[in-house]
Order: C-alpha cells, then sequence, then structure tokens
C-alpha cells in the first residue's frame, strides 16, 4: 500500500482564511467595533487588513497556482446584512464573484457563514444570548442560500461555537454576564451601544448557559435553511479542539474541560454531514488550571508548545465522540520560521494519513491560514501564514511550506512517505 492510497479521491486539500482577518474595513461588525474602543482588549485595530475583499481574485489564482483543490473563507454577515433586515446584494454580489473565482480555478469553496464577527447591530440587540439571534441567524442564511446556494461547496455554519469556554480554562477571556461590567472594554461597549453591560454578548467571548442553546439553536436553524435548499450539501459547524492533556493530580479537572469544552460540542454534532476540527496542539491541565510549557520546551509564537500530534489525537476524539464524518478546517503554528512550520504540517498531516489508515472518515485537511493576518487580539503579530503579505504594499509571497502544502495537494499526499506515519 502507498500513501498515494491512503488519502480518498476528491480529499479536500486546502488553505483556510476568516473574512475580518483578511477583507479590511469591515466597519459594521461588531469586531471593528470593539476594536476601536477606549479600553479595548484589541492589540492594533484591524483597519485595511490585507485588503483581500478587493485582491480576491489575485489571491485565490495563488492559492490554486500553489496546488490547493479548496478554499475555506467565510462570508461577512456585516456586510450582507449591515442595518437588521436591510440585505446588501451588492454584497452577495461580490461573494458570488469570490465562488464563482474559486470554481473557475477549480477550488472547491469550503464557505463559513459566521466566523466570529456579527453584525454590530446585533450586538446592540443582545448578541449570542439573545433568544431571537437562531432566528435572524436562519434569515440570514436564507438570503446567503438564495443568492449563493448554487455555487458552496461545504457549508459550515458556525466557527468556534466552543471557543469561549476553552479561553475561560485558559483565563484569557470568556467573561460570564454578571462580571461584564468591571471589565473596560465591555463597560465602554455597553455604554456606546445604550445597553447594560450584562447583554452585552459576541460570540467569541461569551460564557453562559443561554450563551450555548442560542449557538446551537442558530447553528440548527441555519442547517435546516440550507438543506432545504441544498439536501446533498455537506453542512456542519467547526469547533476549537485542543488535545486536552492531564498534568499529574489534574486528571479531574482535565476530565471536565475536555467534557465541557470539547465532547458536549461533538455530542451536538450528531445528526450533522460532518464535523470541522480546528486543532493547533494541546493543552495540559493541573488541579488548579492551565500547566504552561516548560522551560526549553519550543513554542509557538503564542507562548504554547508547539505539538502537531495535537490533530490526530483530536480527530480520533471527533469521530468517537460524534460518529460522523470529519474534515481537518483548521490546524496551523503561529512562527516566523517556516522550517518550523513545514516541519509542523508534514507532523501534522501524518497524523491524518494514520487516522485514515484505520479507517476514520476524513474528507479533507485546510490549513490554517493562506496568507498572515489580522489574528483578532494580538493584531498583526503572530504569523499564521502559509503565504506572507507584506502590509505596506500588499505584496504576497508563498513561504516553502506553501509549497510544500500544495505539492501534497497535486499529488494527493502520495509525497508522505509510509515509513514516516507515526506507528
Ligand atoms: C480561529 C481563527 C484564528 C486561529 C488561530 C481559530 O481559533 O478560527 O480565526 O485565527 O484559530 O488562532
Amino acid at each position: 500500500m502507498t500513501t498515494s492510497q491512503t488519502f480518498p479521491n476528491h480529499f479536500l486539500w486546502g488553505v483556510a482564511t476568516a473574512a475580518h482577518q483578511v477583507e479590511g474595513n469591515n466597519v459594521n461588525s461588531d469586531c471593528w467595533f470593539l476594536e476601536n474602543l477606549p479600553g479595548t482588549i484589541f492589540a492594533e485595530p484591524s483597519g485595511d487588513a490585507i485588503d483581500h475583499y478587493h485582491r480576491y481574485r489575485e489571491d485565490i489564482a495563488l492559492i490554486a497556482g500553489l496546488g490547493f483543490t479548496s478554499y475555506r473563507f467565510s462570508l461577512e454577515w456585516a456586510r450582507i446584512e449591515p442595518e437588521e433586515g436591510e440585505f446588501s446584494t451588492a454584497a452577495l454580489n461580490h461573494y458570488r464573484r469570490v465562488l464563482e473565482a474559486c470554481h473557475e480555478h477549480g477550488l472547491t469553496p469550503v464557505v463559513t457563514f459566521h466566523h466570529f464577527t456579527s453584525p454590530r447591530w446585533l450586538l446592540a440587540a443582545g448578541g449570542w444570548e439573545d433568544a431571537a439571534t437562531p432566528e435572524r441567524f436562519a434569515r440570514y442564511a436564507e438570503r446567503v442560500m438564495d443568492h449563493l446556494g448554487d455555487l458552496i461547496g461545504v457549508a459550515c455554519t458556525l466557527n468556534e461555537p466552543n471557543l469561549p469556554w476553552l479561553l475561560k480554562e485558559l483565563g484569557i477571556g470568556g467573561v460570564p454576564a454578571e462580571g461584564r461590567g468591571e471589565v473596560p472594554i465591555w463597560a465602554a461597549a455597553a455604554e456606546r451601544l445604550g445597553i447594560e453591560a450584562a447583554r452585552v454578548a459576541p460570540f467569541q467571548f461569551t460564557v453562559s448557559g443561554p450563551g450555548f442553546d442560542v449557538k446551537l439553536a442558530a447553528h440548527h436553524a441555519a442547517r435546516d435553511v440550507i438543506k432545504a435548499r441544498r439536501p446533498e450539501l455537506m453542512v456542519g459547524w467547526t469547533l476549537a479542539n485542543t488535545d486536552i492533556h492531564a498534568a499529574e493530580g489534574g486528571q479531574a479537572n482535565a476530565d471536565r474541560i475536555r467534557r465541557e469544552v470539547n465532547e458536549r460540542f461533538l455530542e451536538a454534532s450528531q445528526g450533522d454531514d460532518f464535523v470541522g476540527i480546528q486543532t493547533y496542539g494541546r493543552t495540559v491541565f493541573g488541579p488548579n488550571g492551565v500547566v504552561h510549557a516548560a522551560d526549553g520546551v519550543p513554542t509557538n509564537q503564542m507562548g504554547e508548545e508547539i505539538y502537531p500530534e495535537g490533530l490526530e489525537a483530536t480527530i480520533r476524539e471527533a469521530a468517537r465522540v460524534a460518529g460522523i464524518p470529519v474534515i481537518v478546517t483548521e490546524n496551523g503554528l503561529a512562527t516566523e520560521d517556516d522550517t518550523q512550520r513545514l516541519s509542523y504540517l508534514r507532523t501534522a498531516v501524518a497524523g491524518v494519513a494514520s487516522c485514515l489508515a484505520d479507517g476514520i472518515d476524513v474528507r479533507g485537511y485546510i490549513a490554517w491560514t493562506a496568507f498572515d493576518n489580522f489574528e483578532w487580539v494580538f493584531g498583526y503579530g503572530p504569523k499564521f501564514g502559509l503565504i506572507s503579505v507584506d502590509r505596506a504594499t500588499q505584496e504576497r509571497t508563498p513561504k516553502p511550506s506553501a509549497h510544500w502544502l500544495g505539492g501534497m495537494a497535486q499529488n494527493n499526499g502520495a509525497e508522505l512517505e509510509l515509513e514516516e506515519l507515526p506507528a
């Protein structure tokens, strides 16, 4: 057996982006609003980003030219529905052209309907804890399907609905409703929006019971709308699933966190056509919380251990708990050293091959991310891109890792020697 047989025909080899991180000037979004508030937790505003909104044609041609077969990107709700109930045909037409460019270049478009950012009006209306949000999201999904549905290759409803619960355990976000008034950014947001601080509930930072229920209901409502129009289209959501380990004495804590952050959401994925897995490494928990990488252990730009083996573990966990096909919709490394990234990707892809060899139904491997871009609260510092961008000139330069992974796409994994697979 050769590894070229390990990866099934039509396996998706791709790179991903998210609208707010690359498009630029997403001025009607809640994230733009939060970036520019007094007391903001964002290192810098997103600004022009990498101007993908205008450069998508060249960007898509570049991705295809590197050999990839798929491009995952997101639609920006705040552009499509800038005021509640007011839909922009021009914005929908823009995304239609993006989808057409993917098809012209032979890329299967994996389309995320919501990647963290929402319209600012939604934030003012109670955001991701408000009972009417699932209905609002389904109405937007309906417009998207009517305008773009025929060109979508795979549909992802929500990106990382579970992230806030992971951030809470890492001690870097996930504020429950009662504490929001004391945090300067949420207090400032509440004042500008003219609502109570407890009602400021953006997607990526909100941890609460209603937050879980609203997201799950929104996912189901959008899934139903999408399936009603395209029954054969694969629909799922994508999850932030870190590989959870226990340090000495931390087993009970790690088990509780695995249940809350990973398994609960994987169980909720049952009934979907696939689940998107987004893994960057592992997280070790002791009895009192996260245990950081020891001195001397190689780390990424965020100071986390470099652990590409985590992907294989989370694919196996997803297949076991959700029992549905898996697509790796994000996996990557923040580093200035592309040699490190290449070696990371090689191990991660070998992990995927090992899962496939064991009969696990993995449909694709989509790396995060196509271009160095706006890494949310960290700004433009972290470099996750397979393609670098000079933001002064907007010039794009593929890194060796882009050529390597694009080559893998072209020969459907044949380059990965069998002996390199983990035992
Ligand atoms: C998100 C991306 C983000 C990446 C790296 C995921 O949580 O979906 O938008 O840039 O991880 O941190």
